[in-house]
């Protein structure tokens, strides 16, 4: 019988006829509700072995990296959905006077125009740093310019600083902050003090400075602060990406020197920011440089009396005895690699440069190659006060931050420490 039905009516009829249809509404709407919820948690393994990987095989690196912003954009992203509870106290880093919740932060490069921030603080990344912005909008490299080297978890960029300009992005953190403190003002009427040192409790908003491919080595970036200073709780002097013509010079020691102190002297002259204070100032410096060449970094930083040192932007070198990736075309292409392999080299340079700083107040934050808890341990033994990080969430989603706050707080407890405690362990 059950057959017959099957064949004279197809599949409908018999559901209608064995379930009732309250039930099967009911279902489907319960199961909606679960699969929403589930799609909407960052944690959720959907994101990072299912979404990720299709978005990756339908997409060149570029138009993925457009995608993504484009769904930060519009709030088409999952949250991390515990955020306020689950910040653990052992995560906690006090930094420039300020608190920020985990010491995970996003690098420069992936929010270039400013665009995402809310969602990028949403997924529980505590510090997020927007640009490079150069002063006049240019359109960077011809494309292809991004490259997948997916074995290796691992790009090459030559964007070559693509940006819509400084007041492009000063507009659009105008309007941000207009939004939030409107937000804030009506929800905290009674609060005589509503600003405090960042309206957004344990988290910063960094601003990272690039000069145009024709413009002055010093004065973009003092344009830079003076136009973008007021809405950056910090701001990142970028001397170091490899594809803008002579922009790593700018790391000798001379030059340096002479650049951090113009900036510095043009920060101070800011009035306090909307939030309250003066934005730090930090230089980001390349892992390609030799011991001698971070102690004069070291040297140029105290002299000019910056707040600190992000090491390490992306490399040229190409090492190979550690990439799976066997296409020569791919790996030789021009450019910044990013991810798994610049581990050991960011690393070391961030060993030497702490070597060079550990009798100063500067700040380091360790980049290049983190993906997991473990990773950041390493980096923050090493010297760094916090994290940052780009091509791992490319790769693996939405969920990482969580998952390295995760992991981080397991191997802490392990020890029985706090992040703070850990910081320049390798030294003692
Ligand atoms: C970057 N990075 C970067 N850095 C910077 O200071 N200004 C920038 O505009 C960019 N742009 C950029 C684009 C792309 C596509 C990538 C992959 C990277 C460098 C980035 O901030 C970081 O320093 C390195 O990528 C190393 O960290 P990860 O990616 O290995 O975690």
């Amino acid at each position: 019988m059950f057959r017959t039905a099957f064949k004279r009516s197809g599949m409908r009829t018999i559901q209608s006829s064995f379930i009732p249809r309250p039930l099967l509404i009911g279902g489907g709407v319960l199961a909606t509700l679960v699969g929403g919820l589930y799609c909407f948690d960052s944690r959720s393994a959907i994101h990072e072995f299912v979404l990720c990987p299709i978005i990756r095989a339908c997409t060149d690196a570029e138009q993925g990296h457009k995608l993504g912003i484009f769904c930060m954009k519009y709030g088409l992203v999952p949250k991390l959905l515990d955020d306020r509870t689950n910040n653990p106290k052992e995560l906690n880093v006090n930094v420039w006077g300020k608190k920020l919740n985990n010491p995970i932060g996003v690098a420069a490069g992936l929010d270039k125009e400013g665009e995402a921030i809310d969602s990028l603080f949403d997924l529980g990344f505590s510090y997020v740093e927007i640009g490079s912005v150069t002063p006049e909008p240019q359109p960077g490299n011809p494309q292809p310019r991004f490259f997948r080297l997916s074995r290796d978890e691992a790009v090459i960029n030559r964007y070559g600083f693509n940006s819509s300009g400084h007041w492009n992005v000063v507009a659009r953190l105008k309007l941000r902050l207009n939004k939030l403190l409107g937000k804030f003002e009506t929800s905290n009427s009674s609060v005589e003090e509503p600003f405090g040192n960042s309206f957004q409790n344990g988290k910063l908003l960094a601003v990272n400075l690039g000069k145009n491919k024709f413009g002055d080595e010093v004065e973009d970036y003092v344009k830079g602060v003076h136009r973008l200073g007021p809405y950056a709780d910090v701001l990142v002097i970028n001397v170091s990406s490899p594809n803008t013509p002579g922009l790593r010079d700018l790391q000798n020691e001379s030059k340096l020197t002479n650049l951090l102190t113009t900036v510095v002297k043009e920060r101070n002259a800011l009035g306090t920011n909307a939030l309250g204070s003066k934005p730090p100032v930090l230089v980001k410096v390349a892992p390609d440089l030799s011991e001698i060449e971070i102690e004069s970094i070291a040297n140029s930083a105290k002299s000019a009396k910056v707040d600190g040192i992000i090491i390490s932007n992306t490399t040229i070198q190409r090492p190979r005895e550690r990439l799976l990736t066997t296409d020569d075309e791919l790996i030789s292409q021009t450019g910044g690699l990013s991810g798994a392999p610049l581990k050991p080299l960011s690393l070391q340079a961030l060993r030497y440069l702490r070597k060079y700083t550990k009798d100063s107040d500067l700040v380091l934050i360790g980049c290049g190659g983190i993906s997991s808890g473990k990773d950041a341990l390493e980096f923050g033994k090493a010297g760094a006060t916090f994290i940052q990080l780009y091509t791992a969430f490319a790769y693996k989603g939405p969920g990482l931050p969580a998952k390295i706050r995760d992991e981080l707080t397991l191997e802490l407890r392990k020890e029985g420490k706090t992040w703070e405690q850990i910081i320049g362990e390798d030294d003692k």
